[in-house]
């Protein structure tokens, strides 16, 4: 088998760059390790920046989300019992969409199917072969066979857990990692979202968010230990916590139900460098992890899509490597910032277990400060809506 590009990995990177890359008549295969069902079944990012929702356009897969998604125009971030909102189109003259991962994927799985690209689905043993020459080849198994692919270039779109980062040769890599000292608990319930903005709230018993995806279901996250797993986490125990932790004008008006999916997801800073080595590109999650504080996971890796489609279509319509010789001191200046902002809310936000009086008072300075300061609030809301590409 040939192809131009192959891509590991069916998540929302790797798809994205199949669907762009198809329209420009690039032609790619998409190798997942997991079933379509299996990986629709994640329950992860709800807020799309400007940038991403621009792509999906470009991407021709923005029908259902220009319907259904909901543009919010500013957040709620609380303290104790204090609150104050932040709002972005006053700031930036943009917003941010609500509109889950889970539909952003399904809707690139069906645009990808429908166009008949090639995904292969229940991949295992993949091995990416000389990327640092000019032929480069995959081989996977599939369904007790083993297949090759040959390509003119490879793009690791698989996941912190996948094969693309770790081909990469120890003495080329380097990493940096933060790993902080909780998680955070996320529910999924068929309610009422509690306010129609999101609330970040630093409480005095830890963190806590209110999300949503639609009008009557709602995602609510709180700060958790690292060695808690669901099951330490009835649903009664929730809502209480999640109602100790915002606002009371809030907490009083909460609606709760059961909850449809509950999970734990640690949180670390992670980012490889470069970003690059011979005709592999490493690209999203990959590459690169935050905290969710914020909601730049998905979103830098939209950017690095970006900058990939458009370092290859550059390489193929213009003969031009410009673009891919650049694209990791590209994508990595932008991943860099959105570290920086992740690390920055989580730090604002969250009680640390060995935060002393002195850090405590710093933070709630920083919060204070924030709230009374225009040019403090316009640097938070050009980070969340996304710095541009
Ligand atoms: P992934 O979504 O990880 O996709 C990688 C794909 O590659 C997967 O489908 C995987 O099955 C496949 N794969 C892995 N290894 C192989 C292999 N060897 N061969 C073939 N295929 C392989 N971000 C936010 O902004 N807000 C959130 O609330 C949020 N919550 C999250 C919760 C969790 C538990 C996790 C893990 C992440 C969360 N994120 C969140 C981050 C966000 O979901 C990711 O940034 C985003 O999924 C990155 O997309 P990706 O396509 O790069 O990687
Ligand atoms: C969601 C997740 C986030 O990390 C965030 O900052 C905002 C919203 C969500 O899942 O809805």
């Amino acid at each position: 088998m040939r192809a131009q590009v192959v891509i590991i990995g069916g998540g929302p990177s790797g798809l994205l760059l199949s669907q762009l890359l198809l329209r420009r008549g690039i032609d790619t295969v998409v190798l997942e390790r997991k079933t379509r069902d299996y990986v629709l079944g994640r329950i992860r990012a709800g807020v799309l920046e400007t940038g991403m929702v621009s792509l999906m356009r470009k991407a021709g897969i923005a029908d259902r989300m220009d319907r259904e998604g909901i543009i919010h125009e500013s957040t709620v971030l609380s303290f104790d019992d204090q609150e104050f909102s932040i709002n972005f189109t006053e700031h930036t003259g943009t917003h941010v969409m609500i509109y889950g991962q889970t539909e952003v994927t399904r809707d690139l799985y069906d645009a990808r199917e429908a166009a008949g690209g090639r995904i292969i689905y229940n991949v295992e043993n993949v091995v990416i072969n000389d990327a640092d020459t000019d032929k480069p080849f995959v081989t996977f198994d599939v369904g007790g066979a083993t297949q090759q692919i040959d390509c003119d270039f490879v793009a690791g779109c698989d996941g912190f857990h996948g094969v693309s980062r770790r081909t990469i040769p120890h003495g080329v890599r380097r990493e940096y990692e933060k790993v902080y000292p909780f998680g955070w608990l996320g529910i999924l319930s068929e309610t009422p979202p509690v306010n129609d903005e999101l609330i970040y709230a630093n409480s005095a018993r830890g963190f806590a968010l209110c999300s949503m995806r639609n009008a009557n279901l709602s995602r609510y996250y709180v700060q958790c230990q690292l060695e808690d797993t669901p099951d330490d986490w009835s649903d009664q125990r929730f809502w209480d916590e999640l109602r100790s932790r915002i606002p009371e004008k809030y907490a009083d008006t909460l609606i709760t139900g059961p909850s449809i999916e509950k999970s734990i997801a640690p949180l670390r800073s992670f980012v490889t460098e470069p970003m690059r080595w011979g005709r592999l590109f490493l690209c999203g999650d990959a590459a690169h992890i935050v905290p969710p504080t914020g909601a730049k996971g998905l979103n830098t890796a939209a950017s690095d899509v970006h900058y990939l489609y458009h370092g290859l279509m550059q390489y193929y319509e213009e003969a031009d490597p410009e673009g891919i010789d650049r694209y990791s001191e590209r994508a990595l200046a932008r991943v860099w910032k959105a570290e920086r902002f992740s690390w920055w809310m989580t730090t604002l936000l969250h009680r640390f277990p060995d935060q002393t009086a002195f850090d405590l008072k710093i933070q709630r300075a920083d919060l204070e400060f924030l709230r009374a300061n225009r040019e403090a609030q316009s640097v938070l809301a050009q980070n969340y809506v996304g710095l541009p590409y």
